[in-house]
């Protein structure tokens, strides 16, 4: 190892197998840290701001009443138990990497510091899911509700083919569905990434309001339901199995709480805010575990709602090609249910703002991780620069939100929220591992936050969790995945592994090339709109 600048770096002679397991050292995060530019202005109240908002969104507005209807029946409350439970272990993996490394670079960079470059990258490649493809999640269900909302309010009717995707995945294929575009989605996506280009201020306000609606849905979901509960559609609890795996029985209890899992992605996207939390160490734990306590709360009030309102087997939104502008959402079936035309209104209204806020928050949540690749090296620099007059990381986002639009306009909203699950599972499984591996390779770095029991009880049960629940979703889900990461392994190969500076040092020094080209970094991106 030699010195160069403020970093440590490999000396470039070792072979190249055990350059791939590079890791990242204490150090080197400090010193990073230390000569960050951002600002500490985030607060518990925003951080926590910044946790619902990403989580509150598609997973409970949509893939309940999906779930419920196709798999578990009212049983999905205990669905939502058990993926709470796997959300939990992890939260506290989290919680102590957190308090350990608060870096903007989140999972990245814990497992560039646990196990090295390679498992790094595949954890920033794999986050690629969690963020964008989430995002692309929230769209299709932001679209849903905004058809919804413009039929019960205005009797206004879209065709059909024009908010659906044209393709879905039948049968172990994908196929056409002979519909265009879901053109809400596209919009949607594009309207919030071009206010994330131009820096919009003043929205940590936007987005505290946003929080506080979505809510405020929750509650009035809730309370203004509960009078409508019928006892008998809580029987069966588990509907009996039909003779095939997941549909209802225990295995669809079980792939319903892969399915719901997707709920509670978000409290993880907390970590990213590291270096802009005036008291990281002390508030991230409490904000991530804190959001995902709040979380479990309202989504089993809202499961016990729905089953007990409307007969499972009702509850699967639909969209009716015969019937232009026929799109049902299981909250507007719910709302329907009581009689009260405002109040599905209403509902529509708010979580249309709050699927905005998930939009927002996981889209700026990707130039992040894609900033701290760049950062070292795996890639491009482009990746890293801000726009000059905006201060904003506009390539990474623009990129970001361009794909977004494609996969939300292309895709149906299970495709996309499987794939965002297991991705996201995949992250919590190396997390997990990489708090005991930094137990032991770096014993004394200090932890303001420890998990109780020792190294070993919560990560190792936190990361089976994690493996168990990805194995309950479908095989081509982890098909998708797995190619996924294949591709992350060549554009590694043909990339990352010749640029990265901590194998080559070289490129860091200034005659060393294209690294160094006096471009405007975005070192650290801001998080002024969460201020
Ligand atoms: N948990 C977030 C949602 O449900 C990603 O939309």
């Amino acid at each position: 190892m030699r010195k160069l600048g403020h970093v440590s770096y490999q000396d470039g002679k070792n072979p190249w197998w055990l350059r791939l397991f590079a890791v990242k050292s204490m150090e080197q995060i400090q010193t990073e840290l230390a000569s960050s530019e951002m600002k500490r202005t985030l607060d518990i109240m925003d951080l926590a701001s910044v946790g619902l908002g990403a989580t509150i969104g598609t997973g409970i507005f949509i893939l309940t009443g999906v779930a419920a209807a196709e798999k578990a029946g009212p049983a999905i409350v205990v669905s939502f138990l058990i993926s709470g439970i796997v959300a939990a272990f992890s939260a506290l993996s989290y919680s102590e990497m957190a308090s350990m490394i608060p870096v903007a670079g989140s999972a990245y960079t814990y497992t560039y510091a646990a196990m090295g470059e390679l498992i790094g990258w595949i954890i920033g490649w794999d986050l690629i899911l969690e963020y964008l493809v989430g995002a692309a999640t929230a769209s299709v269900g932001w679209s849903a509700y905004l058809v919804a909302f413009l039929e019960i309010g205005f009797n206004c009717k879209i065709s059909t083919k024009w908010v659906n995707s044209p393709i879905k995945f039948e049968s172990g294929s994908f196929m056409t569905t002979g519909d265009y575009l879901n053109v809400p989605a596209v919009v949607i996506s594009l309207v919030i990434t071009t206010l994330l280009c131009f820096g919009i201020r003043e929205s940590t306000r936007v987005n505290s309001v946003m929080v506080s609606i979505k809510v405020i849905v929750v509650l009035l979901t809730i309370f203004a339901c509960i009078k409508h509960i019928n006892p008998a559609n809580y029987t069966p609890f588990i509907p009996p199995n039909e003779g095939r795996f997941a549909r209802y029985g225990v295995s669809g209890v079980f792939s319903a709480a892969s399915t719901v899992f997707f709920a509670y992605i978000g409290f993880d996207i907390i970590s990213t805010t590291a270096q802009e939390a005036k008291n990281p160490q002390r508030d991230l734990p409490i904000v991530i575990c804190g959001s995902l306590v709040v979380c479990i709360i309202l989504y089993i009030g809202v499961c016990l709602i729905m089953t007990g309102v409307v007969p499972y087997k009702e509850l699967h939104p639909f969209i009716d090609s015969s019937d232009p502008g026929n799109v049902s959402t299981s909250i507007t079936i719910l709302a329907a249910r009581t009689g009260l035309t405002w109040l599905s209104i209403i509902l529509c209204m708010g979580i249309i703002f709050g699927l905005s806020s998930v939009i927002l928050i996981l889209l700026m949540g990707q130039p992040r991780i894609f900033n701290a690749m760049a950062k070292d090296g795996l890639f491009p620099e482009i990746a890293a620069r801000i726009h000059p007059k905006y201060k904003t990381p506009w390539f990474t986002t623009t990129l970001s939100g361009v794909l977004c639009a494609l996969l939300g306009g292309m895709f149906p909203v299970d495709v996309l929220s499987d794939i965002t699950t297991a991705g996201t599972l995949f992250a919590f499984f190396f997390v997990n591992i990489g708090v005991i591996v930094l137990r032991f390779r770096c014993p004394d770095t200090p932890r303001r936050f420890k998990i109780p029991l020792g190294p070993f009880v919560i990560p190792v049960i936190g990361a089976a969790l994690s493996v168990v629940l990805l194995s309950t979703t479908s095989p081509s889900t982890i098909i998708h995945l797995a190619v996924w990461i294949g591709v992350g392994l060549m554009v590694y190969a043909l990339y990352g592994r010749t640029h990265s500076k901590i194998n080559n040092p070289q490129l860091s020094q200034p005659s060393g090339g294209k690294i160094n080209k006096p471009v405007a970094y975005h070192k650290d991106i801001p998080l002024r709109n969460l201020r």
